[in-house]
């Protein structure tokens, strides 16, 4: 499958993406990157800086799942597919540098694998915020002001 340019933009905008995969004893295993990135038209990469779980899980079983969502807008896209764990070598290398150019400021020694996925299908998730016919905008606004709200109660200002 291709990768749309709004899939592109979500991903390249949010960096962050939450990885689900599958533990040996068949278990949800649910973990954020904050290094998510696009590869191009069909994959996608995150660095392993601290995920051991992940990792071996993949090992045994190379099925993932990645949810990127704007928390702000209440839209993003689901990627499933699977994982490629790359060690060393030109993959690896290839991924620390598209990491550098993605604006990561990572240092790559604390890289220890870049996995890349294949992504073999990926749907839109839109909040359900939206089914009172209400714009991207007033959503955004909304949640804007819930956000700063939230901080300023937190930290002053
Ligand atoms: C916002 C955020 C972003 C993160 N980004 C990454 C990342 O890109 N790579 C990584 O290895 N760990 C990252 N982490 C840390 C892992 O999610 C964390 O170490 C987790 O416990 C790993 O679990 P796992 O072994 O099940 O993957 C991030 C954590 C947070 C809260």
């Amino acid at each position: 499958m291709e990768l749309t340019a709004d899939m592109k933009r979500v991903v390249a905008e949010q960096q962050l993406g939450f990885i689900a995969t599958v533990t040996p004893d068949g278990r949800p295993n649910l973990s954020p990157k904050g290094t998510t990135v696009v590869v191009d038209d069909s994959h996608l990469l995150f660095a392993d800086v601290a995920s051991p779980n992940t990792v071996r899980n993949l090992s045994g079983n190379p099925h993932i799942e990645i949810n990127v969502v704007d928390p702000i807008v209440r839209k993003g896209y689901r990627f499933k597919g699977t994982a490629t764990v790359h060690t060393d070598g030109d993959r690896y290398q290839r991924g620390l540098a598209l990491l550098g150019e993605r604006g990561s400021s990572l240092p790559g020694d604390r890289v220890r694998s870049i996995v890349v996925v294949e992504v073999v299908e990926a749907a839109a998730l839109v909040s359900p915020a939206y089914d009172q016919d209400v714009s991207e905008q007033s959503v955004a606004a909304n949640w804007l002001a819930k956000v700063a709200q939230l901080y300023r109660d937190r930290f002053g200002s």
